[in-house]
């Protein structure tokens, strides 16, 4: 893979430019400065002073060099790996010059807003060999990986169920704090925005398809173009249901979010609360007794990851970065792949169409469907 991408550091090091010097862009600059391999080149921001705040918040990046013009930076650096941390309608147009111009990337949630741009993503990373580490954080937390292993080895019988809330409370200060937040066309509401990683985590971890959406979706307190809140299930191909919640309507100082998925001889659950993680993991032994798995997924965790595995919990782009970085040195597939930005982009559309529309759609979506189809949903 590394012979595809454009090689402008020394062997071993790869170079990046970091596209949107916004809110979470520094989680990405700090996760680079952890790492070895990596070599932040530039940082693009159509606004300037946005680009200086972010290099001056992160020790060691004082003299990486500004743009302004997101492709004048990708032409004349030709990097290894572009970051795309634009608002989400920009995705698809950098994601997309910046792999005809042979990046690999970092590409934030979602991957696009429309079906057709996030198939055009995938399959161009398909035919470039091009690798994509989507900002799926969720997917890079310590434990879920050993967890989803053992399910789809069949540790805990079949899967019947599972279910996931995202209860993300943002107040209008964050809402009006960049125009593009809360809008049909770049952001979408509480699923599009802070609800699509559980899902996609949710659907990996029950290790099959979505074949068919149901939901409804509801504006209660903020005041955005898109949903504060949506409620959705899913019927995935191996038969089990998925059940889904996101809202932004909560209170803002009180974050909470948890994921469980239940099987035929075991459960888990896994969420945090104002920042305080939770775990409960149970399997039945033969006699019918619960036995609790915390302790041997931990110390499972420990082993194989190390202290580098826990880091991530912390910030998970730790996690993608190095994910990336070993993705395109040895060929092997991103964790948080293209396909799961094009799938997990196809799931949410589909919810917003049945929402929409008032009656299940069969997923994957056959015609297009953008964000943008939902505009004039709530008068
Ligand atoms: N994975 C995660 O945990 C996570 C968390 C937060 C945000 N996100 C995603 O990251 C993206 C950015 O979110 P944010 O909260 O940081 O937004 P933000 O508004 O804080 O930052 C976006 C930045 O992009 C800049 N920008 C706009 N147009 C540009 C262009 N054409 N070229 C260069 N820069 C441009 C803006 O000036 C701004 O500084 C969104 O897609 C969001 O969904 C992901």
């Amino acid at each position: 893979m590394a012979d595809n991408t454009n090689t402008t550091s020394t062997s071993s090091t790869l170079s990046v430019v970091l596209i949107g010097c916004g809110r979470v862009a520094e989680k990405h600059l700090k996760a680079i400065s952890k790492l070895k391999g990596l070599e932040l080149k530039a940082v693009v921001d159509v606004n300037p002073d946005s680009a200086k705040r972010l290099l001056g918040s992160v020790k060691g990046f004082a003299n990486v060099k500004t743009f302004t013009d997101y492709k004048a930076a990708i032409d004349e650096i030709k990097p290894s790996i572009v970051s795309v941390t634009v608002p989400s309608g920009l995705h698809f147009q950098i994601a997309k010059y910046a792999m005809e111009h042979g990046a690999n990337l970092l590409l934030e949630k979602p991957m696009t807003m429309s079906v057709s741009e996030a198939r055009e993503i995938f399959e161009l990373s398909q035919k470039t060999g091009l690798k994509i580490a989507m900002g799926h954080i969720y997917r890079y937390l310590p434990i879920v990986g050993l967890v989803r292993q053992d399910i789809a080895e069949g540790k805990y019988g079949k899967v019947t169920h599972g279910t996931i809330y995202v209860r993300w409370g943002h107040g209008e200060d964050y809402y009006s704090s960049a125009a593009w937040r809360g809008t049909w066309k770049s952001d979408g509401g509480a699923l599009m925005n802070q609800t699509i990683h559980a899902i996609d985590l949710l659907v990996w971890l029950m290790g099959s398809e979505p074949e068919e959406a149901s939901a409804m979706i509801a504006q209660r307190i903020r005041n955005i173009e898109a949903e504060d809140l949506g409620m959705a299930v899913l019927r995935l191909e191996n038969g089990a249901l998925a059940q889904i919640e996101g809202t932004t309507a909560t209170i803002p100082s009180k974050h909470t979010a948890e994921f469980s998925v239940f099987c035929e001889n075991g459960q888990l659950s896994m969420g945090l609360d104002s920042g305080k993680p939770h775990l409960n993991i149970f399997t039945v032994k033969p006699n019918g007794k619960l036995k609790k798995l915390n302790g041997y997924y931990i110390r499972k965790q420990f082993k194989e990851g190390g202290m580098f595995s826990y880091k991530c919990a912390l910030n998970p782009h730790l996690g993608i970065y190095n994910d990336l970085y070993e993705s395109i040195k040895t060929g092997k597939n991103p964790i948080a792949d293209a396909y799961s930005g094009f799938s997990s982009v196809d799931t949410l559309l589909g919810i917003y169409k049945s929402a929409k529309e008032g009656k299940p759609v069969a997923l994957p979506l056959t015609d297009d469907f953008n964000s943008v189809d939902m505009t004039g949903f709530f008068k």
